[in-house]
Order: structure tokens, then C-alpha cells, then sequence
């Protein structure tokens, strides 16, 4: 079984054309990133447990390791075009915010960032012509709409909550829903 995967992986990588240097470090890149989204999130996450927002808490957990398996999606992505995977280390996050909806506004221009990251990265493909790294962009180019639409949401409706303590504790029991 072992020897048929090996030959297989081997045909693979003979017919798909090796990725370009520049695509590989761009990929490599965004790799890093994604896996700073899952830091930054994850110490979101603390951040609302200091406060006792517990649903905020769930919800940011949720979202960091949904960024944890972005980062895979571009390790799997290198691996399989036989590229070289370079994990380089991960920035720390900040620790806290001045508030719920301060944490979310950096959540949404982070996102935004992102999406501006994706796009950069969806050029570099079509100039390279690398069709295989354009179709796994695609995937990002789609949940980039869902991030930015969820994120945002959740700002604009922390601002209509304002100072109001119940309606943020009644908005923190819906955040907790998430699965
Ligand atoms: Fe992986 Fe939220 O961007």
C-alpha cells in the first residue's frame, strides 16, 4: 500500500508543474498569518473569559481553530505540490482590549487585511499561472465574504448595545450558540 501511495505521489509531482519560488514563499507567508489569526483569536478568547463573557469566549475559540485549519489548508496545499513547508515563528498577540466591541473592530480590520492578502495571492497565481494554487484559493476567496459579513455584524450590533450590561449579556448566551 505504502509502495502504490509513494508511486503515485511521485506521478503526481511529475506531471503537475513545480511551483515558482515566489508562489511558494507568498504560501508560505499566508500560512504564518493564518496561524497568527488562530493566536490572536485564541487570546481574544482569554480575554473574554477575564471578563466572564463566556459566550464571546466559545465563539473566539471556535474562530481560532477555524484559523488553525486555514494554516492547514496552505501546509496541505505545499506538501502535495512537493514544496517546501516553512514554519517560521508566530508574533505574539496582544492580551487585552479596551472592550468587547475594541476586540471585535481589530476582529473585522484583521479580516479585511486578510481578505486584501487573499487577493494579492489569487493575482500572484494568475500571473504565475499556477491554476492548482488559484482553485485552493478559491475556497479562501468565498470564506473571506462569510468572515467579514459575521465579524462586522457582530460590531455593529455591540455598538447599538453600547453600555447597556444586560443587552451584552443577553447578546453573550447568543455568541455561545456557535458550534
Ligand atoms: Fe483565515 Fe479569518 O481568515
Amino acid at each position: 500500500m505504502r509502495e502504490i501511495l509513494k508511486t503515485y505521489l511521485f506521478l503526481y509531482t511529475m506531471v503537475m508543474p513545480m511551483m515558482k519560488e515566489n508562489v511558494q514563499d507568498a504560501l508560505n507567508k499566508q500560512m504564518n498569518r493564518e496561524f497568527y489569526s488562530s493566536y490572536l483569536y485564541l487570546s481574544m478568547s482569554a480575554y473574554f473569559e477575564s471578563l466572564a463573557l463566556r459566550g464571546f469566549a466559545k465563539w473566539m475559540a471556535i474562530q481560532a481553530k477555524e484559523e488553525w485549519e486555514h494554516g492547514m489548508k496552505f501546509y496541505k496545499h505545499l506538501g502535495e505540490r512537493g514544496a517546501a513547508v516553512k514554519l517560521a515563528a508566530i508574533d505574539a498577540p496582544p492580551l487585552k482590549w479596551d472592550s468587547p466591541l475594541k476586540a471585535f473592530e481589530e476582529t473585522y480590520k484583521h479580516e479585511q487585511k486578510v481578505t486584501a492578502w487573499i487577493g494579492e495571492l489569487v493575482n500572484l497565481s494568475v500571473k504565475e499561472q499556477d491554476h492548482a494554487t488559484n482553485n485552493m484559493l478559491q475556497w479562501f476567496v468565498k470564506e473571506q465574504v462569510e468572515e467579514e459579513v459575521q465579524t462586522n455584524t457582530i460590531v455593529l450590533q455591540l455598538r447599538m448595545i453600547g453600555s447597556d450590561g444586560p443587552a451584552l449579556l443577553m447578546f453573550d448566551h447568543g455568541l455561545g450558540k456557535r458550534e
